[in-house]
């Protein structure tokens, strides 16, 4: 795991070298210190040479000096090196995510990863500061002090001995223990996660639907797990300061009563018993912050998991080998197609799908909700893999294409459409980025939004606000048309994306379709029969199989279930 991740400690190896270098240095002058302490003591104090005492006052200022700036060189190289070590991991799992398929993205859900490139990472980066302060200041210092201890005084070496094997009793408890919990508390902040970011995605329904009580009563729940298992995995960890303290005070006290008795018998001197204290100070200080080290790294351990997760993901749709970069034209063959979603049910949503469509037609597709029609549609830019069978545009298989070229051929408005923050124009940039404003007008008039955009004061230039709050439905969707359209794709996929748009305007989109862009294949989803009658064909879905597929009059003929959706919206209408 280690070594996975010192990957990303990428350009900033100086740093984390030089820091526990200056640190060594000051751990250097931090033992010499009591050294000198003890010879002020013995041949300055009771000797009453005052001289001694000064030169070797200097002396001891000199290597606190160096000390001090040992420790703040390190501060600041550890910070240096954690935070860009952080930068680095983070800049690689958002690489990473923009990878993603569909499928990966269900797999961790938003609110996972957003908790993995946050919460998770400022763990590991602390975690890796710790490491290059501590991890060579504490062993370091451990050892130095135990030496000089064991100098000075071998008699008082079981002390040390027993100190060492209960505290790494009591340590080896709370990370055992902690551990598990620790997990849980993690998984618990993704789900918090996910609370905060349904309910401020969805504030506007919230509150038409006057559901604030609900939703605050949601969320305590969650942060409310969130605190009991915080608190049940931190009661482990505060033990480890009290028994610590406990193991300190407690050699300090056998060490003051054998260098009581020991210097009353005369084989110890003063000096010597002062820098005893100060060395077994030392010697417990090291072993209290290895003990936190590796408590933090306890937690950070699953951070570093989680986080390996999204790295190591492989993303579930690959690019071929050999693609091949040009799609012929715009056929569509469904040949003996099943699918099913990794995460859902174990049950197919597509099942045996064969549907043959020629380039250039027009094909209206109908049917109840949940009866799989968007599915059907994402398999074609191969937004998802087929589980069984194929899908062929222009004569090939989805999977033989270069993504991007297939991608940029099959244009989809999807039916959970998003704009971005920025102009109008820019939005519709996304679809073709070196599209002139002349192209970008003919798009909109295609998909009847000029007239509304022109409406505006600022025209193209108009800001979209986050998510496309300050524009209409029917206008949201007219843009997105538009941006699928700037694409100039062989493929066109509207999802449902005229639900809001009133049937006049409607109406004119597709008759602005068949007089502009006749050679572009056009697949439309739609819940209103009036959106798709004149369709050359209309795939009548139900239950994730095809159940008619003909022209408006063969369909109202033959098929039940077309028969009654008409009949039922004509009903409606004459009512
Ligand atoms: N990401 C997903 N993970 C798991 N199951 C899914 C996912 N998306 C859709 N499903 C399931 O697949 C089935 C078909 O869904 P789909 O969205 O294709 O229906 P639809 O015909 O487009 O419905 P609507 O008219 O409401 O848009 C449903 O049973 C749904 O629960
Ligand atoms: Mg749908």
């Amino acid at each position: 795991m280690i070594k996975k991740l010192a990957v990303y400690i990428g350009e900033f190896k100086k740093e984390t070298l030089l820091s526990p270098i200056c640190i060594a240095v000051e751990v250097i002058m931090e033992v010499i210190l009591p050294m000198l302490m003890a010879l002020v003591i013995d041949k300055g104090v009771n000797v009453g040479d005052m001289n001694y005492v000064l030169k070797m006052g200097f002396f001891m200022l000199v290597v606190a000096f160096i000390s001090l700036a040992g420790g703040a060189l390190c501060g600041k190289y550890a910070a240096i090196a954690s935070t860009g070590f952080s930068r680095n991991l983070r800049k690689a799992m958002f690489s990473k995510i923009q990878d993603f398929s569909f499928a990966n993205i269900d797999k961790f859900s938003t609110a996972g990863l957003v908790t993995r490139m946050t919460a998770d990472i400022t763990n590991v980066q602390m975690a890796f500061q710790m490491i290059i302060r501590i991890c060579v200041r504490a062993p370091f210092m451990l050892i130095f002090s135990l030496f000089m201890c064991l100098k000075l005084a071998p008699q008082v070496s079981w002390i040390f001995l027993v100190a060492l094997v209960f505290l790494g009793g009591a340590l080896g408890m709370i990370i055992t223990k902690g551990f598990p919990k620790f997990h849980a508390m993690f998984k618990q902040y993704d789900k918090l996660n996910g609370a905060i970011q349904e309910n401020l995605a969805g504030i506007r329904v919230v509150k038409a639907y006057v559901r604030e009580g609900h939703e605050t009563h949601k969320f305590f729940e969650q942060s409310g797990k969130v605190k009991d298992l915080s608190i049940a995995a931190e009661k482990l960890v505060i033990m480890n300061s009290p028994i610590m303290q406990l193991t300190m005070y407690g050699c300090i006290l056998i060490i003051s009563w054998l260098g009581a008795k020991n210097i009353v018998a005369g084989d110890m001197t003063t000096g010597t018993l002062m820098s005893l204290f100060t060395y077994t100070m030392q010697v417990l200080m090291s072993l209290m912050m290895i003990s936190m080290v590796f408590v933090m790294l306890t937690i950070s351990k699953t951070s570093a998991d989680r986080i390996l997760e999204v790295l190591e993901e492989e993303s579930t749709i690959q690019n071929p080998e050999n693609p091949i970069m040009e799609v012929k034209d715009g056929s569509i063959d469904f040949e003996n197609v099943s699918f099913r979603y990794s995460g859902g049910e174990e049950k197919n949503v597509l099942e045996h799908v064969n549907i043959h469509i020629k380039s250039g037609e027009t094909v209206g597709i109908i049917g109840a909700t949940g009866s799989s029609k968007s599915t059907f549609v994402q398999l074609i830019p191969r937004l998802y893999d087929v589980s069984a069978g194929c899908v062929k545009v222009g004569g090939v298989d989805v999977r033989d294409y270069d993504m991007e070229v297939l991608r940029n051929e099959v244009s989809m408005v999807l039916q959970k459409n998003v704009l971005f923050s920025g102009s109008i124009l820019d939005n519709l940039r996304w679809g073709n980025e070196n599209a002139t404003l002349e192209e970008a007008k003919h798009a909109c008039e295609l998909a009847q939004a000029a007239e509304f955009i022109e409406r505006f004061p600022d025209g193209y230039n108009t800001k979209i606000e986050r998510g496309g709050t300050n524009v209409s439905g029917g206008q949201k969707q007219r843009l997105c048309i538009a941006r699928a359209l700037l694409k100039k794709p062989k493929i066109l996929i509207l999802d449902d994306s005229t639900s809001a748009v009133d049937t006049s305007t409607d109406a004119k989109i597709r008759k602005a379709f068949r007089e502009e862009i006749p050679n572009t294949t056009k697949l439309i989803i739609a819940q209103r029969i009036s959106s798709v009658e004149d369709a050359d064909h209309i795939l009548v879905l139900n239950e994730g199989e095809v159940n008619g597929y003909g022209t408006h009059e063969e369909l109202l003929k033959n098929n039940e279930i077309y028969r009654d959706i008409y009949e039922l919206q004509k009903k409606g209408a004459e009512e």
